[in-house]
């Protein structure tokens, strides 16, 4: 009689079987963390990437991202379980809106974040992440004007830690962080009256001003770890609450539901499932395919993101 394979052991076996990296983003379901050879915010996840020198990457997160680690190996096979796991920021920002508005602003540097197509990021100087943003915008000459897409939020916020005026923004928005609202966090903070607050610069401003710490997922996560305090309130999608309760098990942490699904869940990331995992493993499909001129365009701005310190 076959002995009964869990879907789990499947997946590691195909992982060995394909020669196959799998990257995890800290949004993704604790049962695909957990199989995950890293796990990451997009910065770290685009920086394992890079260094990957084996057949297949399979990328649990979002498109974009599985772009990107693409971008980086042309000649590797990246998979992800899901073709459909999108983001409202990618959508936010075609290309052809920003080339038309490229050719009204000639002289402007375009700094895209990482949250966009292959193909903006083909058109664009640097690419940022959450992690890197004020970095990645403060290494560009003080006097040069900057086009920052396409986050409103991050925009903003990054303006304002730069002190940069002449900085277009886009005004595009995370349809997760965007929505979550102060007055449900003033809420949650008079419930806890001794939490502190770490927030996603992708939410909005009412948000970030009553935040005690502002950065990427990884960074939320760090921070926590030694925040000193036992309830933390935690602006950002949810699934970050696995690798919190891994790094600070004796601490408390609250989500705040947005204004959309009263959760805190990204309907794109939460698209991946094991058994999709195991079925691109399985069949390679789908796969992220790339022309050689795109990659070319866009390895360069996302190369120059990763020589920022
Ligand atoms: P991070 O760069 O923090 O991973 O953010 C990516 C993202 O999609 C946030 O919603
Ligand atoms: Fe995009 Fe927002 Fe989902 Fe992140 S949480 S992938 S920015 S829609």
């Amino acid at each position: 009689m076959p002995v009964a394979v869990s879907i789990q052991e499947e997946i590691l076996a195909l992982k060995r079987e394909r020669n196959a990296m799998i990257l995890a983003h800290h949004y993704q379901e604790p049962e695909i963390q957990e199989l995950a050879d890293a796990i990451g915010d997009s910065l770290e996840l685009a920086r394992k990437a890079q260094q990957y020198a084996g057949d297949v990457i399979a990328f649990c997160g979002v498109w974009f991202m599985a772009e990107t680690a693409k971008v980086l190996n042309p000649h590797r096979t990246v998979v992800v379980p899901d073709r459909e796991a999108g983001c409202s920021l990618v959508d936010a920002c075609p290309a052809d809106q920003l080339r038309a508005v490229k050719r009204r602003h000639p002289d402007h540097a375009v700094v895209s974040y990482i949250n966009t197509s292959v193909d903006v990021k083909a058109e664009s100087d640097i690419i940022c992440t959450s992690r890197n943003a004020v970095a990645v915008v403060n290494s560009i000459p003080a006097d040069k004007p900057i086009l920052f897409l396409p986050d409103v939020n991050l925009g903003n916020w990054v303006q304002k830690q730069t002190g940069r005026q002449n900085m277009k923004i886009w005004q595009g928005a995370c349809i997760v962080h965007a929505t979550f609202a102060g007055r449900k966090l003033a809420e949650a903070k008079a419930k806890f009256p001794d939490a502190l607050v770490a927030a996603h610069p992708e939410c909005p401003p009412e948000v970030l001003r009553q935040a005690d710490y502002i950065g990427s997922t990884s960074g939320i996560i760090q921070w926590c770890a030694t925040a000193p305090a036992d309830d933390i309130i935690v602006m950002t999608e949810s699934g970050v609450s696995h690798s919190l309760q891994r790094v600070a098990p004796g601490k408390r942490f609250h989500f705040v539901p947005n204004e959309n699904c009263n959760c805190s869940e990204c309907p794109y990331m939460k698209r991946n499932s094991l058994e999709k995992l195991a079925g691109c493993l399985r069949t390679l499909e789908p796969r992220v395919e790339l022309s050689p001129e795109t990659i070319e365009r866009a390895r360069l701005p996302i190369e120059r993101m990763l020589a920022v310190k």
